[in-house]
């Protein structure tokens, strides 16, 4: 698969809007393109401010779910403006990080924007998360965050996960994962109009049920399975407003997020940290 085979109209606006120096949208997305996470949701719409910090709280929630510590190989797969491997530069040292994308626009911002420091190196790549371009056993920690649901199938990754990471390496990820009976329901997220929508192909119909079977199979164990569903409500209320702000018309962008957002406050859909240890023996 190569960046002609998805299309993803979001980073489409977003590449434009911080071309033009979009101030709010460069402190929302200009480094993480992600949910918030509120340990303390709070009620009405947050700041561009308050909103760049909940990205920041998500991103640490989920390399801490990785077990995450100084001098790891880290590889950060489908890591947007690079945000997640800004973070660990900032908070670790002696890491060697790498994040690999399909998207090379993407690549060019997080290569322009994140320099390395505290004795890391960082290095960015251009690839697909189901054919990961890396040796076997060559990392301490795999990170997907929040971009799984985009990949062509979740096992071919999983299996890549599974290869290039060490014996006893940890990967975590966080995915929109829907109740088992509401799972058939969500096929539309994958299929046609919604594929070509604003938020491109994005496929919503992964159980809990099916990741765990999935991580057994492969020879992961199961490490960490949290629902922070209710901390990331408050980013709907963000994007609406910023929506507004921006005379976003495209009708798909209103529908797929308030169809995230009601099935999400519905409890249909939840958000999930999921991690797991690559057992050393199989
Ligand atoms: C919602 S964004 C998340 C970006 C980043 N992880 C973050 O949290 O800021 C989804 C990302 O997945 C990337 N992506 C989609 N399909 C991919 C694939 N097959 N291989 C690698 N990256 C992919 C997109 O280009 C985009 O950067």
């Amino acid at each position: 698969m190569t960046f002609e085979d998805i299309h993803l109209p979001y980073f489409d606006l977003l590449l434009a809007q911080l071309e033009q120096e979009n101030t709010k949208l460069e402190l929302a997305f200009g480094r993480h393109v992600h949910w918030g996470y509120w340990s303390e949701p709070p009620q009405g719409v947050v700041s561009p401010e308050d909103f760049a910090q909940a990205a920041e709280n998500l991103t640490k929630k989920i390399y801490f779910a990785a077990n995450t510590k100084n001098n790891q190989r880290i590889l950060d797969v489908g890591c947007g403006f690079g945000g997640t491997i800004a973070s660990l530069n900032e908070n670790f040292s002696g890491m060697e990080l790498i994040g690999l994308n399909i998207d090379i626009r993407q690549l060019l911002r997080a290569q322009e924007k994140v320099k390395a420091h505290s004795g890391n190196t960082i290095y960015f790549e251009a690839g697909d998360a189901c054919a990961l371009p890396f040796p076997d056993q060559s990392f301490d920690v795999v990170l997907a965050v929040e971009c799984i649901f985009h990949f062509p199938e979740r096992s071919k990754f999983f299996a890549e996960a599974w290869r290039v990471l060490k014996p006893g390496g940890y990967f975590a990820l966080s995915d929109f994962i829907p109740q088992n009976f509401f799972s058939p329901l969500t096929a539309f997220s994958s299929g046609w109009p919604f594929a070509r929508g604003f938020f491109g192909r994005c496929n919503l119909q992964y159980t809990l049920a099916q990741y765990r079977s999935l991580a057994q199979a492969m020879g992961f164990k199961g490490r960490i399975e949290k629902d922070i569903t209710e901390n990331t409500l408050p980013t709907y209320s963000f994007l609406r407003a910023l929506g507004g702000e921006l005379g976003i018309k495209d009708l798909s962008a209103k529908v797929e997020t308030g169809i995230a957002e009601w099935t999400s406050r519905l409890g249909l859909l939840r958000y999930r940290i999921l991690s797991f240890e690559k057992l050393k023996s199989k």
